[in-house]
C-alpha cells in the first residue's frame, strides 16, 4: 500500500461505538486525513475518501474500476471484497462489479425494462402492501418497525416487480433475511442464502422464457439492444443485484429515517403536518434530507485504482481499493450548511446518497416511492408514534457498506384493545 503519515490521534473505526455514531470519526477524517488508509475488520487495506468534493470526483473517476479482479491483493478470491456471498461466478457479472463497455451495454438493457414508468405504475401496489403491513400490528399499540414493516415491505415490493409468484415470496423473504442477519457475521449463512436465491432465480428465469408476463424479469429477458439480449447468467446476476441493492437499502432508509424523525420532534411535527395536509412536495424533500442526514449506504461499493493516481494530494498505487464514504461526504460543512442538523426544508440538497456518475442508483425512483409511501402512511395512520426504547439500547448492524438498525421498537396509542 502507498504510504500515509501516521497520526496517533486518529479515531478508531469499525467498533460497535463507531457503528452507533460514526459521524464524529468521519468529521475528524475530513479535517485531518481526507483520504485515509485503514485496515478493515476483514484484514483488507483500503483508502477511505471522506470529503464531498473528493467523493464526487472519485465516484465518477474512470481510473477507479468496479471490477474486484483489479484488486492488487488476492482478497477478491477469498470473498473479502465485493458484495457479501457473491463469489459464485454466475452472479459476479452485475452492474456493481463491471466497467464500460460491458457496464454501458448491461445498464442500457436493464434501463429498457426498469423504467420510471414501470415504477410509477407500481405505486398502488406499494400503498396496498404498506397498509396491509400496518393493519397487522396497528391494534397492538407496539411493534418492531424493522422486522414487521421496514424489512418485509421492500422484499415483497421487489418480488412483485420482478414477477416472483406470491406463493414463493416468503421463501425469498427468508433467504434475504439470512443474508442481512449474517452480513456482518459468519459468511456461511450468506453463502447458503445466496446459493438458494441463485438456484431459485435461474429456475424462475427459465420458466419465464417459456411464458412471458408483464413483470420485470420477462422485460429483462425480452429487452434487446441492437439485437443483443441478456444471457441467462446475466439476467440472473441482474435480478440478484436488484434484490441485493434494492432491499437492505430501503429497509434502512425507512428505519434510519423514522428513527431520525422520532429523535427530532420539531422536524417530525413538520413532516406530520405535511402528511396530514397532503403536501407531497415537503414529504419528498423530507425523504431526501433523511437520506442525506443518515442514509442507508454509508460507504459506496468497492473501487480499485487501475493506475497510480493522486486523490486530494494522496498517492494511491495501482490495484489499491478505494472506498467512498457517502455518509461523511453528505455531512461535509464545505458543502452543506449546518450538516449535522436535520432540516427537512433544506433547499440545496445535492446529496450523494444514491451515488454519482455511471453507477448512480438505478432503483432511485422505486426507493423514493417506497420511502415516501412507508413514512407518509406510518405518520398518517399512527400519529402518536414514539420510540419504545432508550436510544442507547438500540444496536446498529455494523456492516461495512450499509448503515441500519437491528431493531426499532415503537409504540402508539392503539384504538383496539
Ligand atoms: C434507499 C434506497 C437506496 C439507496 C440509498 C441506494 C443507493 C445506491 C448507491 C449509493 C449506489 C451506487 C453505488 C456505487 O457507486 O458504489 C446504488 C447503485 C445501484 N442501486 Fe441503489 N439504492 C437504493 C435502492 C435501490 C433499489 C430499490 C434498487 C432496485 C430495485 C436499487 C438498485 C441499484 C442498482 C442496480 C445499482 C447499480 C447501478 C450501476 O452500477 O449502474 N437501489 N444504489
Amino acid at each position: 500500500m502507498s504510504e500515509q503519515p501516521c497520526d496517533s490521534s486518529a479515531p478508531t473505526l469499525f467498533t460497535w461505538e463507531f457503528a452507533t455514531d460514526p459521524y464524529p470519526a468521519y468529521a475528524w477524517l475530513r479535517d485531518h486525513a481526507p483520504v485515509h488508509r485503514t485496515t478493515l475488520p476483514s484484514g483488507v487495506d483500503a483508502w477511505l475518501v471522506t470529503r464531498y468534493a473528493d467523493a464526487k470526483k472519485a465516484l465518477a473517476d474512470p481510473r477507479l474500476s468496479k471490477n474486484p479482479q483489479r484488486h492488487s491483493a488476492a482478497a477478491h478470491a477469498k470473498g473479502k471484497v465485493g458484495i457479501p456471498g457473491e463469489r459464485s461466478a454466475e452472479l459476479m457479472t452485475h452492474l456493481l462489479n463491471i466497467d464500460p463497455p460491458d457496464h454501458t451495454r448491461l445498464r442500457r438493457l436493464v434501463s429498457k425494462a426498469f423504467t420510471p414508468g414501470r415504477v410509477a405504475e407500481f405505486a398502488p401496489r406499494v400503498r396496498t402492501l404498506t397498509d396491509q403491513l400496518i393493519d397487522a400490528f396497528e391494534e397492538r399499540g407496539e411493534a418492531d418497525l424493522i422486522h414487521e414493516f421496514a424489512f418485509p415491505l421492500p422484499i415483497y415490493a421487489i418480488c412483485d416487480l420482478l414477477g416472483v409468484p406470491r406463493e414463493d415470496q416468503d421463501d425469498l423473504r427468508d433467504w434475504a433475511g439470512m443474508m442481512i442477519r449474517h452480513g456482518s457475521g459468519p459468511r456461511g449463512g450468506v453463502a447458503r442464502a445466496v446459493k438458494r436465491i441463485r438456484g431459485y432465480l435461474a429456475e424462475l428465469i427459465h420458466r419465464k422464457r417459456g411464458d412471458f408476463g408483464e413483470d420485470l424479469i420477462s422485460g429483462l429477458i425480452r429487452a434487446s439492444d441492437h439485437g443483443e439480449h441478456l444471457t441467462e447468467n446475466e439476467a440472473a446476476a441482474m435480478c440478484f443485484v436488484l434484490l441485493f441493492a434494492g432491499f437492505e437499502t430501503t429497509i434502512n432508509l425507512i428505519g434510519n429515517g423514522v428513527y431520525a424523525l422520532l429523535r427530532n420532534p420539531e422536524q417530525r411535527a413538520h413532516m406530520q403536518r405535511a402528511v396530514e395536509e397532503g403536501d407531497e412536495r415537503l414529504l419528498a424533500a423530507g425523504v431526501e434530507e433523511l437520506l442525506r442526514y443518515d442514509g442507508p449506504v454509508e460507504i459506496a461499493t468497492w473501487r480499485f485504482a487501475t493506475e497510480p493516481l493522486t486523490l486530494a494530494g494522496q498517492r494511491i498505487a495501482e490495484g489499491e481499493p478505494v472506498l467512498v464514504v457517502l455518509a461523511a461526504a453528505d455531512r461535509d460543512p464545505e458543502r452543506f450548511a449546518a450538516p449535522d442538523v436535520l432540516d427537512l426544508t433544506r433547499r440545496d440538497n445535492q446529496h450523494l446518497g444514491y451515488g454519482h456518475g455511471i453507477h448512480y442508483c438505478l432503483g432511485a425512483p422505486l426507493a423514493r416511492l417506497e420511502a415516501r409511501t412507508a413514512i407518509g402512511t406510518l405518520l398518517r395512520r399512527l400519529p402518536g408514534l414514539r420510540l419504545a426504547a432508550d436510544p442507547e439500547d438500540l444496536r446498529w448492524r455494523g456492516g461495512l457498506i450499509m448503515r441500519g438498525l437491528r431493531t426499532l421498537p415503537v409504540t402508539w396509542n392503539s384504538t383496539g384493545g
